[in-house]
């Protein structure tokens, strides 16, 4: 992605600073394996100290004294925070609650995109940035404002153009009372000026729905005319955004589009035996944007905090979690943050280097991954991860989710779904992809799907034809039961999958979470969780679960139906995490997907290739020493040492073993 280097850095704020530091900052950089740092996404007040008044120099500066250094430079566009100047001059700009009330400034993302002074004034300083830097050679690229979709505005301007987004959409006023039901409690619309963002306590889930969907399109338009823009004005840089992994209010797949490469910032916070399954997974989310590598943006580097701080990383833990990035398909890893700020809310998130300034323990162990980095870079550039079963991701469904979990006691969500899918999987040492509408999936030996509420037609053909041409699709509890836009379908369940399930759904019942209900299996069994489905098998299906207990004790509760050369699992309830293991062991082998059961706690397994070469990463999430056995003899290109059969890593260890091991 970057040539035959992977990147290393940071995020750098030089305006923080007095200039007395930036020599000796850069000079450490450079000791420390550096080649590249993000800087300005919060800077407009420097860009721009007073309406109008450009000022470059001290960026111009800061660049030149790291370039001499070997760091080259993102730029962040600075409208992740607008100046007080601005705020004062247009208070209308500022974004406004459901109750009315205008935020206060003071604080990131305080302000009303849609906002024509405001995307007046961004744009300008955009325009500016990017003329100003357009043909420096010190500089990578751009990455557009700072983590889009973390706030969300409600003044009127907002429902107007919502009004607008639904007219697209819909076009006339017929069709949204019939996408929508309009006709329950009365809330039919005789046009579109009578319709307002939805209430944020209980609305109707079509209009909740469509209010999520405008949200996240408020921020895919902002970016797309930051965009347009750029590659104007400085066609020969490379645009990115640092998105944030399994954060969920923006349709990340339209978002990325555009851009030239992803990056994203991962905060994976403090340990717990299977932490590392969501930073797995969000990384194979990320990595399904674009179907390609990516960069880490941020890498949290020190405890996080605001006004108190999470407990430190351990020696060895900080730099392993590095490695899961790269291991997960990161080409560079950039640090959140260089130093720790001495002012402003984020006092408590820690960076590299203290308040103090005297650079300790996380400073070397920055400084010998930055070695390893750059020792590493020609094995490691140009594979990418292994991907054997694909995770369905989808924001409609999440969002659907969201509005009507089902199950008070036990939440019938997708991302949650998706999550405990993802943990069985990485538990057994699978090698997971994520994949979303559209998107290639032939290569992949089995598809997952978390429950598919929505129904799309084009879902529902794609996974039709990946089966009948030999793939092995799982599919769950509470599939096929609602429109694209959100009403509930009058047709038996799983909908417009039944077919391809070759199940009906008699009935359904959601548990509560002390039920203890198991569905029985060919060996052993599972629990029944957040709902259970008894299923009405049709002709040619094979019954491979049994419910027991109460009165669908004895009722079909998994099946297994042949389709053209492949074959469908319907999972008739939505269990733990530990149960997928269990099932995924009867599911898998079909498909011919690699898995292992003797994976200690706490130890990762992941897989880069490329043609003709392979890498093995092996990670320990754990504080003690552990044992992995290998299929063989392989060569850890990390630790330069040969392991015959097993290997055996120290607490936060990592081993990058060439070959499949
Ligand atoms: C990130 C954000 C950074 C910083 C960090 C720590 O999400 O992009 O600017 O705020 O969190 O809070």
């Amino acid at each position: 992605m970057f040539g035959t280097k992977m990147l290393y850095g940071a995020a750098y704020y030089p305006e923080h600073w007095e200039r007395k530091h930036w020599a000796r900052d850069a000079k450490l950089m450079k000791q420390a394996g550096f080649n590249v740092v993000r800087v300005g996404e919060f800077a407009w007040w420097n860009f721009e100290p007073r309406e109008g008044v450009f000022d470059f120099t001290w960026l111009d500066d800061a660049i030149a004294g790291l370039y001499e250094n070997g760091i080259s430079t993102i730029i962040g566009t600075p409208t992740a925070t607008i100046p007080a100047w601005m705020a004062k001059a247009y208070p209308h700009v500022m974004g406004m609650d459901d109750k009315g009330v205008r935020r206060p400034f003071g604080v990131r993302k305080d302000y009303c995109v849609l906002q024509p002074d405001f995307d007046r004034l961004a744009m300008r300083v955009v325009e500016r940035v990017a003329a100003h830097y357009a043909d420096d050679k010190r500089v990578i690229g751009f990455q557009t404002d700072n983590e889009f979709g973390s706030s969300r505005c409600r003044c009127g301007l907002c429902h107007e153009h919502f009004r607008k987004f639904l007219q697209r959409r819909y076009g006339t006023i017929d069709r949204i009372n019939k996408e929508y039901g309009t006709w329950f409690w009365g809330a039919v619309y005789n046009s579109f000026d009578e319709i307002d963002l939805p209430t944020p306590a209980c609305p109707n889930p079509s209009h909740g729905l469509d209010f999520k969907r405008f949200a996240s399109f408020v921020d895919i338009e902002h970016q797309s005319k930051q965009i347009k823009l750029l590659r104007k004005l400085a066609p020969r840089k490379l645009i990115t955004h640092n998105l944030m992994g399994l954060f969920s209010d923006i349709e990340y797949y339209e978002f990325c589009k555009d851009l030239d490469f992803v990056s994203w910032d991962s905060y994976p916070g403090n340990n717990t035996e299977n932490r590392f399954a969501d930073d797995s997974l969000a990384h194979a989310v990320m990595w399904s944007m674009k179907q390609a590598n990516v960069l880490i943006m941020e890498k949290q580097s020190g405890p996080g905090g605001w006004t108190t701080y999470a407990p430190a990383t351990a020696p060895g833990e900080q730099s392993m979690l590095a490695w899961q990035s790269i291991a997960r398909g990161a080409d560079g890893i950039s640090y959140f943050r260089w130093r720790t700020s001495i002012s402003g809310q984020e006092q408590y998130w820690h960076g590299i280097i203290n308040h103090d300034n005297v650079p300790r323990r996380r400073y070397r162990e920055v400084a010998t991954m930055g070695k390893d980095v750059a020792r590493l870079s020609s094995a490691i550039i140009g594979t990418e991860p292994v991907r054997q079963v694909g995770i369905y991701n989808n924001y409609d469904q999440i969002w659907a989710t969201e509005y009507q979990h089902q199950n008070n006691d036990d939440p019938i969500r997708f991302n949650l779904v998706m999550r405990e899918m993802a943990e069985a999987l990485l538990l057994l040492g699978v090698d997971i992809g994520s994949f979303g509408d559209g998107q290639k999936l032939k290569d992949y030996k089995a598809l997952v799907c978390p429950p598919l509420y929505l129904s799309n037609p084009k879902l529902v053909a794609d996974l039709t034809a990946y089966v009948r041409a030999g793939g092995h699709l799982v599919l769950t509890a509470r599939s096929g039961v609602k429109t694209i836009n959100n009403k509930n379908l009058m047709q038996p369940l799983p909908g417009p999958f039944a077919e391809l399930a070759g199940v009906e759904i008699d009935e359904y019942a959601v548990l509560p979470k002390d039920a203890d209900w198991k569905v029985e299996l060919p060996q052993g069994s599972i629990k029944t969780k957040r709902i259970r489905e008894h299923l009405l098998v049709k002709k040619g299906t094979e019954i491979i679960g049994i419910h027991r207990g109460d009165y669908m004790d004895g009722l079909p509760a998994i099946t297994k139906h042949k389709v053209g050369k492949g074959c469908v699992w319907y999972v008739g309830t939505l269990p733990s995490a530990a149960d997928w293991r269990l099932l995924f062991q009867l599911i898998l082998p079909g498909a011919k997907v690699d898995f292992r059961t003797d994976i200690p706690t706490g130890i990762e397994i992941a897989h880069r290739s490329a043609k003709g070469r392979q890498l093995t990463f092996v990670l320990n999430h754990a504080g003690k020493s552990q044992i992995v056995r290998l299929a063989g003899t392989a060569t850890d290109l990390l630790g330069g040492k040969k392991c015959d059969g097993r290997v055996e890593l120290p607490p936060y260890g990592v081993a990058v073993l060439n070959g499949r091991a």
